[in-house]
């Protein structure tokens, strides 16, 4: 862990893509108050939000998904090409991402309080999607025999911390802020027609069923896939080897059942119910 990550706020974040500069860079930030922001705990459907929002803002240009890789797109904060990117000068709305816990938040964002999207996944599947993703990605410590990393992941010694303090802490934010809660799964067992429309309506923008099903269709794990500034092919082999496992993988629920044991999914499930007891949201997985 020592020479790949830093302890940033008692999380663990990739020396690769954070430095103090960016990390300072974030702590400073200045919302404005159209900004919209797309907060996920990893491997929960950034990329796929990361899609859907400037679709929905463009009215479904494609153009708007096909001209710059996805973290240019829609910058994370907090890593290093945020500041080299010129946020200031880029038109509202403008549009984030964010893998930080709630209490990490700058300053700014308390106070401006722009939109936040908030993406959550069933954390098995999370765990699952993770575990392929570490071993492909040099600038992460290897996940090592699956128990140990299913160890990690439950006590949140893995990138961004723990899965259940980032669920807790957003899900508990001050009811002032503008939030919306979106699922994976919903996404994946409804028509993504509905989802994207929800979101639309969300942001405040108006559009056509025409419009909304071609942006539900572009958004589609297979097109997607096939979108180069999308599934992450420019990111060089020795850095993401997606000869070995692709970063759009699956894009399914319930891939945990082929990867946990019946006994790990047990514990995990225990240990859902332990950390999540006094949390009073109902969560649609399994
Ligand atoms: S990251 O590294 O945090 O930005 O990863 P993130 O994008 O949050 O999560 C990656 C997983 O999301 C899946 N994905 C999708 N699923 C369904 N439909 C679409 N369009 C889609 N786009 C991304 C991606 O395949 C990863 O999940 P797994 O289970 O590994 O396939």
């Amino acid at each position: 862990e020592a020479d790949l990550y830093t302890l940033y706020k008692g999380v663990y974040v990739p020396n690769a893509v954070h430095t103090p500069e960016s990390l300072k860079y974030y702590e400073e930030f200045t919302f404005r108050p159209d900004d919209i922001v797309i907060v996920t705990y990893p491997k929960s459907g950034t990329t796929w939000m990361q899609e859907i929002l400037p679709l929905i803002l463009s009215g479904g240009d494609p153009a708007s998904v096909e001209t710059l890789p996805n973290w240019d797109r829609v910058p994370w904060l907090e890593e290093t090409r945020a500041p080299t990117l010129k946020l200031e000068e880029r038109p509202s709305p403008r549009l984030f991402t964010t893998h930080f816990h709630y209490n990490m938040m700058p300053p700014s964002f308390f106070q401006v309080k722009p939109k936040v999207v908030y993406v959550m996944r069933n954390p098995k599947d999370v765990f699952t999607s993770s575990f392929h993703y570490y071993n492909i990605s040099s600038f992460l410590v290897k996940p090592g025999p699956q128990s140990e990393f299913l160890q990690k992941f439950l006590t949140g010694k893995v990138i961004f911390g723990s899965w259940f303090d980032h669920v807790k802490g957003w899900l508990n934010a001050k009811e002032e802020l503008q939030i919306m809660y979106i699922s994976y799964e919903e996404m994946i067992k409804q028509d993504l027609n509905d989802s994207v429309s929800r979101i639309a309506q969300f942001l405040g923008k108006s559009l056509e069923p025409d419009v909304l099903k071609k942006i539900a269709d572009k958004c589609l794990f297979k097109n997607m896939k096939n979108n180069p500034m999308s599934n992450y092919s420019v990111v060089p082999q020795e850095f993401m080897d997606q000869t070995k496992s692709q970063f759009l993988r699956k894009g399914v629920a319930g891939d945990w059942r082929n990867l946990l044991t019946p006994e790990e999914a047990q514990h995990f499930d225990a240990v859902f119910k332990e950390k999540m007891k006094d949390v009073n949201y109902k969560f649609n997985w399994d």
